[in-house]
């Protein structure tokens, strides 16, 4: 009994310290109060893909997807992107990624995980990050010992 309150006194504990250190989108406003919200970001709609970061980034969609349906009986993305219609549409192929079950076996069909691609895929736009990183892209980091392979 002891220790479960002393547990709990810890959690309230951190939880108030950390409630504390983390801005929230809402400005650390309190709950009664109304915040001026940033303006919606832009959607970028120019067609060009951008490079990814890492390689196993789902890449952000260059194009517009306004009204492109996906539910159970459509999937507006797959019109274009599933293997078989590429050729005539030029989209990027879905990757093999995306045909394999949580066991790694190859489904015929895309997997369900993978079948709300808006899960995953979000568009292009000019939103400047909301935290600030200090990541660097590994191609960065190759630079200094220059890859032939590149
Ligand atoms: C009318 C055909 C069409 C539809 C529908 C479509 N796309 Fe595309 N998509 C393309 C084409 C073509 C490209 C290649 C770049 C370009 O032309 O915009 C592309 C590029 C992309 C890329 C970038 C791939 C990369 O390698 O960088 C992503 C991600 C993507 N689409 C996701 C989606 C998602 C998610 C949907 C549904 C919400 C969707 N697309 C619907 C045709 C389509
Ligand atoms: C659970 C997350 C997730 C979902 C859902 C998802 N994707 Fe992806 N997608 C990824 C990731 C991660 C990658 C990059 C790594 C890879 O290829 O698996 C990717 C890669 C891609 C690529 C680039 C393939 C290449 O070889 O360059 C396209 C195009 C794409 N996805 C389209 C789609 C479409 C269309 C859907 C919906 C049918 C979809 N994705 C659903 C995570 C997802």
């Amino acid at each position: 009994m002891m220790l479960r309150i002393l547990a709990c006194a810890i959690l309230l504990f951190s939880a108030t310290v950390l409630s504390q250190n983390v801005a929230t989108l809402r400005k650390q406003a309190a709950l009664d109060q109304e915040v001026t919200t940033e303006p919606i970001a832009n959607e970028i709609t120019n067609d060009l893909k951008v490079s990814r970061n890492y390689p196993m980034q789902p890449p952000i969609i260059p194009h517009n997807i306004r009204d492109y349906q996906i539910d159970l009986n459509v999937n507006t993305c797959l019109a274009c992107h599933s293997r078989r219609k590429v050729t005539n549409t030029q989209a990027t192929m879905v990757s093999v990624t995306h045909y394999m079950d949580r066991d790694g076996n190859f489904l015929a069909a895309v997997s369900p995980r993978r079948y709300f691609c808006t899960q995953c895929h979000v568009s292009q736009t000019d939103a400047a990050p909301l935290v600030g990183n200090s990541f660097v892209d590994v191609k960065e980091l190759m630079a200094v010992s220059k890859n032939e392979n590149e």
